[in-house]
């Protein structure tokens, strides 16, 4: 079960649609997509305290599923008044067999469980299911069943072995599904959502983009005041969208500081430089710090000591360059919410720096409070609101780039001339695969430089240069990865121009490896 993050403190225009976690691998997917439904949604212990519930004044609550059995001494319940909260209450699965125990139903082991694709038929009509096909397809996961709906309650759906698949007692405002409208394999699941929440909840489409810029700067000029901020912009798309949300809030008071150790991918500095200063106006610091990190890298061929080295360097050099800013009070961290609730979080802001992900650490003994404005969103959200603030698509949809940059893709010694050749691999791999339409479809892509020379012939003479290999992979978060099966008229493409294009080079290979047992970087 994921940790939860406490209900920090509300601010007064939010009216949130609250899950309630039990445990469910898909509480955190419930959450996600009522945001999707364009409703604010957040995701809280089963365990918060009514009084907490009732202060942030929610539109709805969601009880989620969960691995339990209503009738196990592990089962997590909720607190029965949260039912007489005065706002729908949707429960999904185990949280719709909670509710069904709770309120004068029953539930129990009857041998007729489901797990996958199930036919779903709507019996009744009602709110929930209005306006979708009678006969549907949906997903269901469950051991024990609702054989009595609370009392009072109208059975709207069944299944083949589920004679109650969905129920609603609108005088209480109490809606259950036994299927999980949140996953794609429901294909009305979203449909089902949109009923519960603009119909039943009366929580309109509201929480768009441009309504988060506007609470997010709000709230970062309450935090800030007239002091000074200070971000350690990678370019990546968090440290990006915190940066222009916190510019847009106060200005000049924040400055940005761009280390550049030359490990990045081609034209990558220049593109940050030309979008933030230029286009955008944020005062931007561009550290020029390739020499000094090459320096650092000389003979060191061992990954992990090339990791350390760089995160020092860039932690002397951001350490300077801030001093220079003079008396700093806050920095911009890009801590997302998934982040949050992945570490149990804690409300409001984090009291301590924890290492930046993407530059490899920034100085522990820094005494700056942070700023995080990405903290209640989610990566995807964090595009949008990109989009809306008019970040280039490039940098919205960046894919994920290591801290350490290409010194980790270049196995062994880290050179000029060995940095120029993965650059310029690079830069070819990404241009036709931005060709080729798959940007999107990968998680990540890039060249591998091994530290293998062989033999090949060119022209009329025997070369003796490096293989470079390409790395594509599918991923949803980068815990398990599978390699992307690009077609072979790109690979082809890829091929060609790599040994055509780059001197030192003369063979191309691909890496056929997932995740596990390999990992996706080579370091
Ligand atoms: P692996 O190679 O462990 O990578 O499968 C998982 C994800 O993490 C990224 N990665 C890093 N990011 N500093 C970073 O900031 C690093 O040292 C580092 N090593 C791997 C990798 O690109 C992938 O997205």
């Amino acid at each position: 079960m994921a940790q939860v993050v406490p209900i920090p403190e509300p601010p007064a225009e939010e009216r949130p649609v609250l899950v309630l976690d039990l445990g469910g691998q898909y509480a955190q997917l419930i959450a996600r997509r009522i945001r999707e439904c364009r409703v604010y949604s957040e995701l809280v212990p089963h365990t918060t305290p009514v009084e907490a519930l009732r202060a942030r004044s929610p539109l709805a609550l969601v009880l989620s599923g969960g691995p339990a059995s209503v009738y196990s001494d592990a089962a997590p319940s909720v607190d029965p008044a949260v039912y007489e909260l005065g706002v729908p209450v949707l429960g999904i699965c185990y949280g719709m067999q909670l509710l069904a125990r709770d309120l004068g139903g029953r539930v129990e082991h009857t041998g007729a469980s489901e797990f996958g694709r199930t036919e779903l038929s709507v019996t009744d009509a009602g709110a929930l299911l209005a306006g979708l096909p009678e006969e549907q397809v949906c997903w269901m996961s469950h051991g024990d069943t609702v054989t009595a709906p609370p009392a009072g309650a109208r059975v709207v759906a069944s299944s083949p072995s589920t004679p109650i698949a969905a129920f609603e007692e609108p005088a209480r405002g109490l809606y259950g599904v036994q299927f999980h409208p949140e996953v794609v394999h429901t294909p009305h699941g979203m449909d089902v959502l949109k009923n519960f929440l603009y119909d039943v909840a009366d929580a309109p489409p509201a929480w768009t983009p441009a309504a988060v810029i506007e609470e997010e700067t709000g709230r970062i000029r309450a935090q800030v005041g007239s002091e000074k901020v200070l971000c350690a912009l990678s370019g990546g798309v968090d440290s990006s969208v915190a940066a222009l949300l916190v510019h847009k809030a106060v200005g000049d008071q924040l400055t940005c500081v761009f280390v550049d150790h030359g490990l990045l991918r081609k034209a990558e500095a220049a593109q940050v430089v030309e979008t933030f200063r230029r286009h955008f106006h944020v005062p931007l610091v561009h550290v020029d710090a390739r020499e000094r990190f090459l320096g650092r890298l000389e003979g060191v061929t061992d990954p992990e000591e090339k990791r350390k080295r760089i995160g020092e360097e860039f932690i002397r050099v951001f350490e300077e360059e801030s001093k220079r800013l003079g008396a700093i009070r806050h920095l911009v961290q890009g801590t997302l919410y998934s982040d949050v609730i992945e570490s149990g979080g804690s409300d409001g802001v984090a009291a301590t720096i924890k290492s930046h992900h993407n530059v490899g650490g920034l100085p522990a003994d820094m005494e700056l409070e942070l700023v995080e404005p990405l903290r209640m969103l989610f990566k995807d959200e964090v595009r949008r609101v990109g989009e809306e603030l008019g970040l280039p698509e490039s940098m919205v949809w960046r894919q994920p780039f290591p801290g350490p940059g290409l010194a980790i893709r270049i196995i062994g010694e880290v050179t000029d001339e060995r940095l120029e050749i993965v650059r310029e691999a690079d830069a070819i791999l990404q241009e036709e695969i931005r060709r080729a339409g798959l940007a999107k479809d990968l998680w990540q892509s890039f060249c591998v430089l091994p530290a293998i020379r062989s033999v090949g012939v060119q022209g009329d003479g025997r070369t003796y240069a490096y293989p470079i290999v390409i790395r594509a992979v599918t991923s949803d978060d980068a815990m398990t990865a599978d390699w992307a099966r690009l077609p072979y008229d790109l690979l082809e493409t890829l091929s060609s121009r790599i040994v055509n294009e780059i001197p030192g080079v003369n063979r191309v290979a691909l890496d056929l490896s997932s995740k596990p047992p390999a990992t996706i970087e080579w370091e």
